[in-house]
């Protein structure tokens, strides 16, 4: 340790100012705006209990023991689920609100630049270093092409579906005539009957399942792995870079 090093390093406080004064300058940029990052962080709880709640609306429990009066799991379980699905509607609409008002990175999630050359290059590259076939990848600031791929056509797209069918059924259970009844009742129809729509929205789970699964194994691999910070550019707004 050199004089300079012990002078300011003070012991088991983990202070060391010195060490600070040698430390490499990491470049950042301001990429997700509060609203952003709030709004990730609570749609993903959304879809959690979605998800698990949909789940064992399904699949509900073996036969709970008593009376039936002297309980109400299920009607926690789908009161849950309809809650979780006013916060994913809503929270979509503030989020598309925020699109056109925040920064340009805020839009990325709603169209992927499919007629551009370049980002088909960049696809190219990034699906060769997910393969393993590229030592070095490139540095993204926004979300690199193929996650921006997989978060308009898996997961928007997913969304506005399970909103869509969701309220459908949700306005059957409220009757004809409700809000959600008139607004998508149309749904029902379309694809059949309510048995169908129960269907494609049960489907639309193991989609979004598959989306979070491959979704969390890329944030973390690239943040370990990739050139740029992943998990805590989406609690922080900044995105730092790597050599
Ligand atoms: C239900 C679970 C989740 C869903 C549905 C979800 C969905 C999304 C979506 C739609 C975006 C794009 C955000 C935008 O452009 O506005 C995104 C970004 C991101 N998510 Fe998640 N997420 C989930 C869980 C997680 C978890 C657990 C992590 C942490 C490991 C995470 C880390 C990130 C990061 C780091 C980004 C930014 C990626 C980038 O900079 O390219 N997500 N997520
Ligand atoms: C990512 C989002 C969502 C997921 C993963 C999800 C999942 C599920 C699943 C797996 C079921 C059981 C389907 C069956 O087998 O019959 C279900 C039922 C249902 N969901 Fe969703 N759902 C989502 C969003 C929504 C939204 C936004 C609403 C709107 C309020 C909604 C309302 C309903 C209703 C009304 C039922 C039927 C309840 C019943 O029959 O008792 N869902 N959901």
């Amino acid at each position: 340790m050199s004089s300079a090093t012990a002078s300011t390093a003070v012991q088991g406080t983990g202070t060391d100012e010195s060490a600070v004064a040698r430390a490499a300058t990491i470049k950042s940029v301001y990429v997700y705006e509060a609203p952003v990052r709030l709004w990730h962080w609570v749609n993903a709880l959304a879809i959690v209990v979605l998800g698990v709640t949909g789940y064992f609306i399904g699949s509900p429990l073996p036969t709970m023991p008593g009376e039936a009066s002297s309980h109400f799991l299920m009607g926690y379980i789908r009161f849950a689920h309809f809650a979780a699905g006013y916060v994913l509607a809503i929270g979509l609409l503030g989020r598309i609100y925020w699109a056109l008002v925040g920064n340009h990175h805020a839009r990325e999630l709603f169209y992927v630049p499919v007629l551009q050359r370049a980002y088909w290059r960049e696809m190219l590259a990034t699906a060769k270093w997910y393969a393993f076939l590229s030592k070095r990848p490139n540095r993204y600031v926004g979300h690199n092409p193929m996650a921006r791929f997989a978060m308009f056509f898996i997961f928007f797209l997913c969304t506005i579906f399970m909103i869509a069918t969701g309220f459908a059924l949700y306005g059957e259970g409220l009757g004809s005539g409700s809000w959600a009844n008139r607004l998508f009742g149309w749904v029902i129809p379309l694809m059949g009957q309510s048995q169908d729509v129960h269907t494609w929205h049960h489907l639309g789970l193991w989609v979004m399942v598959c989306f979070i699964i491959l979704h969390v194994y890329a944030a973390i691999r690239e943040d370990i792995m990739g050139r740029q910070s992943i998990v805590s550019t989406m609690l922080s707004g900044h995105r730092t870079f790597k050599e």
